[in-house]
């Protein structure tokens, strides 16, 4: 077992002593844990092949998924991409520092094993202060993926974190609860249109309303030989007690549950807390009432079904509008059945 320091950090107030620590630690080669306004990122420093493959190890990714670059400011995008078209500029005129990842075509700044041999890379300027401030206090970017053990449900509190991975690596930050709950959206820009190649927090109508034209990313059949974020091939989110979408209504969902109950089964439902009245389950976990504070909770009480506390949950599906768009992709790829 390593040592795994922490720090709290609720405010950035007269914390120059530790954010300056955190950059050594950083600096040195080693990874911490941090939070972002999606959710909390696993970093090192993104020159550092080293460093980077810490990374990979300590929450047991696959070499061939890249990470995102964390910078502070839209210069230090410049230092790590070639030129690029021009809507990226009215992107983060609006959009950044925020919620989303833009691929670039890669300057060759970072690491090899950042861009796991890409010749792009993912740039990101998170807007969270504690965050933000690390960025300013390293003379580095700052690769890295979210801070969960590959396969799990991503951190949204630095609780999370510890439960996967101290011990494992030299820092955790703590800053509370992250803010929008999903990971960024990801948008590739290497190409004439904009495409989605992960939803998020910042929405395909926001991004239209800014731009006009954007794509969603469609899998093609060798989306798995050459999926465009290599990450999507691999399973996400999953929690550790089957999980079963259900598509329909309250009275709908019901059956789903009784016919669970005649199997002899111990049935927990995940759903927004105005179906709580509407629902008789062994257990009710509300997401909250609105699809911003579902963003918010989910991973967080998908983690809270711990092995052995149920036998299946079942869970409401979303429309597929503004965020309820990322709501429904992780969802789907956390679900072991669907049914309509
Ligand atoms: O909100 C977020 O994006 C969080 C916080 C920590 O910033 N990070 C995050 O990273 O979600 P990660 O590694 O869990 O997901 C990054 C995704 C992966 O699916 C990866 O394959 C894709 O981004 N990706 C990274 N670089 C890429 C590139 N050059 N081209 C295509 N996809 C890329
Ligand atoms: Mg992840």
């Amino acid at each position: 077992m390593m040592h795994t320091k922490e720090w709290t950090l609720m405010d950035i107030t007269n914390k120059d002593a530790q954010l300056q620590e955190i950059a050594a630690v950083l600096r040195s080669g080693e990874v911490v844990a941090f939070p972002t306004e999606t959710v909390y990122g696993l970093g090192a420093d993104a020159t550092n092949a080293e460093a980077v493959a810490k990374i990979f190890q300590s929450k047991g990714r696959p070499q061939d998924n890249p990470l995102i670059a964390h910078v502070a400011t839209r210069k230090d995008v410049h230092r790590l991409s070639k030129s690029y078209p021009h809507y990226v500029d009215n992107l983060m005129d609006a959009f950044s520092p925020g919620p989303i990842t833009y691929i670039l075509p890669s300057n060759g700044t970072c690491a090899e094993n950042v861009t796991a041999g890409l010749e792009t890379i993912g740039v990101r300027i998170p807007s969270h202060p504690v965050a933000q401030a690390i960025l300013r206090a390293c003379d580095f970017p700052i690769a890295a993926p979210s801070a969960n053990i590959s396969g799990k449900p991503s951190p949204t509190t630095a609780a999370h974190v510890k439960d996967d991975l101290f011990g494992k690596i030299a820092g955790i930050v703590d800053a509370g609860q992250t803010g929008v709950g999903m990971e960024s959206t990801i948008v590739d820009c290497t190409k004439d249109v904009p495409v989605i190649l992960r939803p998020g927090g910042i929405t395909k109508e926001d991004i239209q309303a800014c731009i006009g034209d954007v794509l969603d990313h469609t899998p093609s059949d060798d989306f798995l030989e050459k999926p465009a974020a290599p990450g999507m091939k691999y399973t996400h989110y999953a929690p550790e007690i089957p999980l079963v979408l259900v598509h329909g209504d309250a009275s709908h969902m019901q059956h789903v549950i009784d016919t669970y109950k005649r199997e002899g089964k111990l049935v927990g439902v995940l759903a927004r807390s105005s179906m709580e009245e509407k629902l008789s389950a062994d257990v009710f976990v509300s997401l909250g009432s609105s699809l911003t504070e579902v963003a918010v909770h989910l991973y967080d009480r998908l983690r809270s079904f711990s092995k052995g506390t149920m036998d299946v949950i079942v869970c409401e599906t979303f429309e597929k509008k503004d965020v309820g768009v990322a709501i429904m992709n992780r969802l789907e790829k956390a679900a072991t059945k669907v049914i309509k």
